[in-house]
C-alpha cells in the first residue's frame, strides 16, 4: 500500500510503498479514500507533541471502505471509564499507531461509525476530530444555550468552524476572531453576527461593543488573545480551551475572580460524545467546510497550506484507490 511516511522532525512527508496491513484481533483494515489533517499532524512534523517517535504514518481522521461498506472512524482509542476525562493510556490515531494517511490504516473495529447518510466523503473525512472536539467544548463544557453570545476564536480553524456551526445550529448568537478579514465575512455569511479582527489592538472594544458582552467563549489559541477574550465576559461567563496555537494564556486574575468566570480545558471527547455529535451533525444537516482537496501525492502542498492559515475549514487528502 502507499503510505505518506515522516522520518523525523522538521523533514517532509516521502511517499512509500508498505506491506498490505494484516487484521489484528478486534482491528479492522480499512481501505481509506479520504483523509484531513489537523494542527495535531503540524505540531507532530514540527517536533513539539508528546511521545514523538519515527518513522510515521500521520493522519487522524478519514473515511473509507469495509467490506463495501463506507465508515468513518473515531481517532481516540481507549478513553476509559470517566466521562469527565480520558483514561493514561488515551490515544490518538497517527501517532503512536499509525494513521489515515495511506491507503490503508488499522483501527480498533468498537471506532468504527457508518458514514453520515449527509455528507460527501470529503465532508465525512473531515469530521471525526475536529467534530468531536467542538461538540464537547461547545456543550459538554461551555453548555453553549439557546440566545446566548457566544465567541468562537480563530474562526479559519478546522475545529472553530464546525464549533461555529454547532453553536448556530443551537440556536446562539455567534461571534468571532481571526485574522482575516474575509474569513469574519465568510463566517457572517454562514449566520455568525460579527466579528472582529485579532491583528486590531482595540479588538476586544469592538467586541464588547457589538456583542454586548459574551456569555461563553470556545477558543483554540489560548496566548494574550484569550486572556484578552475572557476580558469580554459577562459576569459568570464560561471559557473554554481545546488548544494552545500561539502559546501559554495570559490571564489578568482580576478578570476572573471578579466576574467570576469559569475556564475549562477539553480533550477531543468520549465514545459517547463522538456518538452524540454525529446525532446532532445528522439532525442540523451541518456539513464540515472544505478548505481544499489535496492528493496524496501533494501532502507537502497540503501541510504549507494548513501552516500558512490560509484556510477556512478542514484541509483533506484524497487517496489513491487501490
Ligand atoms: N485538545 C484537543 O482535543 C484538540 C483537538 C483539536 C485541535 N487542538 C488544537 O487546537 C488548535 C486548533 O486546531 P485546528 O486543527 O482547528 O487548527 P487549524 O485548522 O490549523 O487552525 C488554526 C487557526 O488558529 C487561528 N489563530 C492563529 N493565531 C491566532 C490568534 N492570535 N488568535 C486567535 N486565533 C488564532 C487561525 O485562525 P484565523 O485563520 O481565523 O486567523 C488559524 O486558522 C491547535 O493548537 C490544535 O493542536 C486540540
Amino acid at each position: 500500500m502507499l503510505a505518506a511516511v515522516l522520518h523525523g522532525m522538521n523533514q517532509e512527508i516521502s511517499l512509500e510503498e508498505r506491506p498490505s496491513l494484516i487484521p489484528a484481533p478486534d482491528h479492522t483494515v480499512v481501505s481509506v479514500q479520504f483523509a484531513a489533517m489537523n494542527h495535531r499532524d503540524l505540531w507532530i512534523q514540527k517536533g513539539q507533541y508528546a511521545g514523538l517517535k519515527y518513522p510515521i504514518i500521520l493522519g487522524s481522521d478519514g473515511m473509507g471502505t469495509v467490506e463495501g461498506k463506507q465508515v468513518i472512524i473515531l481517532p481516540g482509542m481507549d478513553w476509559g471509564d470517566h466521562e469527565a476525562y480520558q483514561s493514561r493510556t488515551y490515544r490518538i490515531l497517527g501517532l503512536p499507531d499509525d494513521g489515515t494517511f495511506a491507503e490503508e490504516v488499522l483501527v480498533p473495529t468498537e471506532n468504527l461509525f457508518p458514514k453520515p447518510d449527509h455528507l460527501s466523503d470529503e465532508e465525512a473525512a473531515a469530521l471525526p476530530l475536529a467534530g468531536l472536539t467542538a461538540y464537547r467544548a461547545t456543550f459538554v463544557k461551555a453548555q453553549v444555550q439557546p440566545g446566548e453570545s457566544v465567541l468562537i476564536t480563530g474562526i479559519g480553524g478546522g475545529v472553530a468552524t464546525l464549533a461555529m456551526q454547532m453553536a448556530l445550529a443551537a440556536g446562539a448568537n455567534v461571534y468571532v476572531t481571526s485574522g482575516s478579514s474575509e474569513k469574519i465575512e465568510q463566517a457572517m455569511r454562514m449566520g455568525a453576527q460579527g466579528g472582529v479582527n485579532y491583528q486590531d489592538e482595540s479588538w476586544p472594544q469592538a467586541l464588547k461593543k457589538m456583542s454586548g458582552g459574551i456569555h461563553k467563549i470556545v477558543d483554540g489559541a489560548a496566548g494574550r488573545s484569550l486572556g484578552l477574550a475572557i476580558e469580554c465576559l459577562l459576569p459568570g461567563g464560561i471559557a473554554v480551551n481545546y488548544g494552545g496555537t500561539t502559546g501559554p494564556i495570559e490571564i489578568i486574575p482580576q478578570r476572573l475572580f471578579w466576574n467570576q468566570v469559569t475556564l475549562k480545558g477539553t480533550t477531543m471527547g468520549s465514545k459517547s460524545d463522538f456518538a452524540a455529535m454525529l446525532a446532532f451533525v445528522g439532525k442540523h444537516k451541518i456539513h464540515p467546510v472544505i478548505a481544499g482537496v489535496f492528493p496524496l501525492d501533494k501532502i507537502n502542498e497540503a501541510f504549507a497550506f494548513l501552516k500558512s492559515t490560509a484556510q477556512f475549514g478542514k484541509v483533506v487528502l484524497a487517496i489513491p484507490s487501490l
